[in-house]
């Protein structure tokens, strides 16, 4: 069967994928437009999709033998998944495997914001640094701090249980409470988004980017805020409004942020880039050679199960019968 893959992948799981079919790749160095993509959907069989826009104009172009797309990410937001499930065609996404990675790329920020480590590197490579000085480049404490974590699924979770580490409280909130032993477990609190803002000294974002969590933090939160805190944001740029974002950088509202995805990916919204209180990192929270390679046979175990006429591990969406 033919399987389009819409961007390069290691060759590990692209191989056990030709094993059985017949594999087409997008060589060049940019995503496939909505026009070549299209058709090379209007005769495949799957679709592994590496952050490529599937919205209604795609899908209403793909062929009728296309019976999966695979999600190469566990956000699948990219993805018209319910319009999808419409047309019967299946959407898998790629979880577990990254949680860890990208916990520990949330904890890069959080710890490269508050000590503020990319602008003391550029302050040593700049030649700027001419001997020890007490007062130079101080940044904030991170022990023994409180931690809030918006989205306390499997990512937030490992985020919260890495602050046992640092003496951190950690506060939790997400639309299902987790269980009294859950909680213990981590340990972790449970508050309305309200409180965890108002009194977190790092606010860590791991939400899915939905309709409800569209600007989830927008001017009104973040004045909320202590000065002193810090936004850390590793799951989806619009689930923050980045506009509202800046103006509370420059102006004080909070201390700093670290954002590893943007609003309107890849722009960044003018004027972020001259903050120095802001660390920027392009949307590589899963970004390790052995993740994404995981990632990628995630991927493929859930294209060979649908191929095969079963129901994949990872599915999304509930596609009506053909
Ligand atoms: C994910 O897995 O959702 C990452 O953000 C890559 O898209």
């Amino acid at each position: 069967m033919k399987v389009y893959v819409s961007f390069w992948l290691p060759e590990a799981p692209l191989n056990a994928l030709r094993e059985k079919h017949d594999v087409t790749i997008n060589d060049k160095e940019e995503l496939p437009s909505a026009d070549d993509l299209a058709a090379q959907l209007s005769d495949a069989d799957a679709f592994l999709c590496v952050g490529s826009r599937v919205d209604r104009a795609v899908l209403d172009r793909v062929g009728d033998r296309l019976k999966i797309i695979a999600n190469w990410g566990v956000g699948y937001n990219n993805i018209d998944a319910d319009y999808a499930a419409q047309k019967g065609i299946m959407v898998t996404n790629t979880p577990d495997v990254l949680t860890e990675t990208t916990a520990d790329m949330a904890w890069a920020l959080l710890m490269a914001v508050a000590r503020r480590v990319v602008e003391a590197d550029t302050y040593v490579r700049a030649g700027e640094f001419q001997g020890f000085k007490p007062f130079a480049m101080l940044g904030s404490d991170v022990w023994g701090k409180t931690l809030g974590v918006v989205g306390f699924g499997r990512i937030g979770q490992a985020v919260g249980r890495r602050a046992l580490g640092f003496g951190m409280k950690v506060l939790y909130y997400d639309a299902v409470r987790l269980s009294p032993e859950a909680e213990r477990e981590i340990p972790a609190t449970y508050v309305d988004l309200d409180t965890l803002v108002k009194v977190s000294d790092f606010v860590s974002l791991h939400v899915p980017l939905a309709e409800d969590t569209r600007h989830l933090i927008d001017a009104a939160r973040l004045s909320t805020m202590k000065p002193s805190a810090f936004l850390v944001n590793a799951a989806r740029g619009p689930v923050v409004d980045e506009q509202a974002l800046l103006e509370a950088l420059r102006d004080g509202t909070i201390a700093g942020a670290g954002l590893d995805v943007f609003e309107r990916e890849p722009e960044v919204t003018p004027g972020l880039l001259d903050l120095p209180n802001v660390v920027l990192t392009p949307h590589t929270g899963s970004g390790t050679w052995e993740t994404r390679t995981n990632m990628a046979h995630v991927a493929v175990n859930n294209i060979l199960a649908a191929l095969d006429g079963g129901t994949p591990p990872n599915l999304v969406n509930k596609p009506a019968t053909r």
